[in-house]
This record gives C-alpha cells, sequence and structure tokens, in this order.
C-alpha cells in the first residue's frame, strides 16, 4: 500500500554537540524537519549530495534506486528538491532512472515564489560525451528546460543535437595536466559544476548521484554535504558504492544529525570538514 510519505514520523536520535542538531527522542514537526535540511546562508554554492543505500551498502537493486525507498526516503527526496535550486545529476542515473523534470509540491512552490526564488528547481545533467538522446523524457516531462554541463571533448554532433532541441549547453573547464601526464585527451574538471551553476545564480546545489560523478566530484573536492539515508534491507549482489573512481579520496565529515522515520530508515546529515562555515 502507498502510504501518504507526510504522515511519516521522523525522531531525532543524535544531537552532536555545536551544532544545529535537534534534541533527541521528540517527533520531528514538518517545519522543524525543514529547518534541518536548509542550507547554510550567506554562503557561495553549496553542493549537497543526496544518496539512498542498503544497509549494506548497495545504491540500487537491479540497476534503480527505487527499490530502496520508503516513505520516508520520499518525504526527505521531496524536501531536499523543495529547498534546492537547482538538481545537478549524473548522465548515467538520467538514462538508469529515466528522469524527468522535478515535481515540487504548490504549498512549495508557494513558497519559493514568495522568497523571490524560481518555484521548481531546474535539473542540470552532467555528460562527458553529451550522449544523451534530445527525444529524451527529460528534455519534454517538465516545466523547466534542463541545463546539460558537458566536457569540452563532447562529440559535437551530440552537441549540435541537444542545441538544435533547444537545450542549453555548459562546458566544463578542463583540468591542468600534471608534468609528464603526456598528450591524452584533457579530462573535464568536475569542480566547474558550482562556479557554472552560481553563474546562473543558482548556488542551492543537490546532487542527486550517481556513484562515478559523485566520485569525481569527491576527488574534486567539490562536496559540501552528503546527505544519506539508510534503507532498513540488505541487498547484496553487486550494486556500487555511492562514490567510486579509480584511487581513494578520503574526506572527513562532521556528523549533523541521525534521524529515524517510524519505518526502520535512518537519515543521516554530514557535512565535510574543511575549516569553513559548516552548519
Ligand atoms: N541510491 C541512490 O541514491 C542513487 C542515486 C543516483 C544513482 N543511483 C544509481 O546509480 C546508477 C547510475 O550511476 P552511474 O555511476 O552509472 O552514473 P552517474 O554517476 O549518474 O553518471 C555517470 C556519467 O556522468 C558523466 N560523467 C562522469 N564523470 C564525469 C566528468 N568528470 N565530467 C563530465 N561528465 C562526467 C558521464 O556521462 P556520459 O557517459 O554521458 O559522458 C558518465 O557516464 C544507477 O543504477 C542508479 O540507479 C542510485
Amino acid at each position: 500500500m502507498h502510504r501518504d510519505s507526510n504522515a511519516i514520523q521522523f525522531t531525532a536520535l543524535d544531537a552532536p554537540a555545536g551544532g544545529h542538531a535537534p534534541s533527541p527522542g521528540g517527533p520531528l514537526s514538518p517545519d522543524r524537519l525543514a529547518a534541518l535540511y536548509a542550507y547554510p546562508e550567506e554562503h557561495g554554492p553549496w553542493m549537497r549530495v543526496n544518496f539512498i543505500t542498503s544497509v549494506d551498502g548497495a545504491v540500487a537493486v537491479d540497476g534503480r534506486s527505487g527499490g530502496l525507498g520508503g516513505p520516508g526516503d520520499r518525504r526527505v527526496f521531496g524536501l531536499l528538491r523543495a529547498l534546492a535550486d537547482v538538481i545537478v545529476v549524473g548522465a548515467g542515473t538520467v538514462r538508469a532512472e529515466n528522469y524527468g523534470g522535478a515535481r515540487i509540491p504548490a504549498e512549495d512552490r508557494r513558497r519559493r515564489a514568495a522568497a523571490g526564488r524560481p518555484e521548481i528547481p531546474r535539473i542540470a545533467v552532467v555528460s562527458a560525451t553529451a550522449r544523451i538522446d534530445p527525444s529524451h523524457r527529460l528534455f519534454h516531462d517538465t516545466a523547466v528546460p534542463p541545463l546539460v554541463i558537458v566536457s569540452s571533448a563532447a562529440d559535437p554532433v551530440h552537441v549540435r543535437a541537444l542545441e538544435e532541441a533547444g537545450t542549453e549547453i555548459a562546458v566544463l573547464p578542463d583540468r591542468p595536466r600534471e608534468s609528464g601526464a603526456g598528450t591524452g585527451a584533457a579530462r573535464p574538471d568536475v569542480a566547474g559544476i558550482a562556479p557554472i551553476l552560481a553563474g546562473r545564480g543558482l548556488t542551492r546545489i543537490l546532487c542527486e548521484g550517481g556513484p562515478n560523478l559523485t566520485g569525481r566530484l569527491l576527488a574534486a573536492g567539490a562536496v559540501d554535504e552528503l546527505c544519506l539515508t539508510v534503507a532498513p534491507v540488505l541487498v547484496g549482489g553487486n550494486a556500487p558504492r555511492m562514490a567510486v573512481g579509480p584511487a581513494s579520496t578520503p574526506a572527513p565529515l562532521t556528523r549533523r544529525h541521525l534521524l529515524a522515520d517510524d519505518h526502520g530508515a535512518l537519515f543521516t546529515r554530514w557535512t565535510v570538514a574543511r575549516g569553513r562555515d559548516e552548519r
């Protein structure tokens, strides 16, 4: 049975010192829940990453994340979208999950408009190659045209096809070559995503994965925050972790809150510790 995700009860389990965390134990009102996920004020672009995993770390069941989500995660997923200016997603996830435009409830749209913000967050797809079919649902099942962020080495034929379909394209800068790195193809610098978005006035960034894009963002030091839902399930199999890449790139985190819903899921929020003002 599909339950109304607004009826889900969230409880705070942990209140680490020095943060804006809730007192443990009590149920959270919708406003309190929203306040716990508010973006930090007076900051530059802020890259929040949101994932759901099984207890054994799988990000998908049979190639899609939908098998992991319960009503509490749907609620937090929707809340994070309603708080964001822009939703960044890798082309692999767009293909796997058949992404369309974001849908925001009328009350949140009104709240956003009253704050002088667009009613609906834009989707920004990151693709090195630009190999995204212009007839994909992303381009027609949406109230806001998406932005496609490509590398300088993207196939010009694919870029043109997207532009002819009316899609705005932004190009990532190339990563500086290390000395002695040879003359191979230039590699895109995903640290350029946030400045591209900030240049369009989009500073509250929500990245919805997937693992390859998140791994690149992590390696580039471009992640500010992680919101992680742990679904009460074991999956096994060979699904990836939430961030993958060619090398390990440890990033110490500070825990901001730990919540539970009444279906056994856990909701954690962490910020990357780098000596800046972190909420
Ligand atoms: N559990 C969750 O919360 C969650 C969230 C998201 C996704 N997922 C799952 O994760 C899987 C998809 O993840 P994925 O890792 O395959 O895909 P992904 O990270 O969404 O996208 C990978 C694509 O991003 C582009 N890309 C990667 N690095 C880049 C760079 N440095 N510069 C420019 N573009 C770059 C490339 O696009 P092109 O190939 O177009 O060049 C690449 O193929 C699916 O099974 C999905 O269900 C789960």
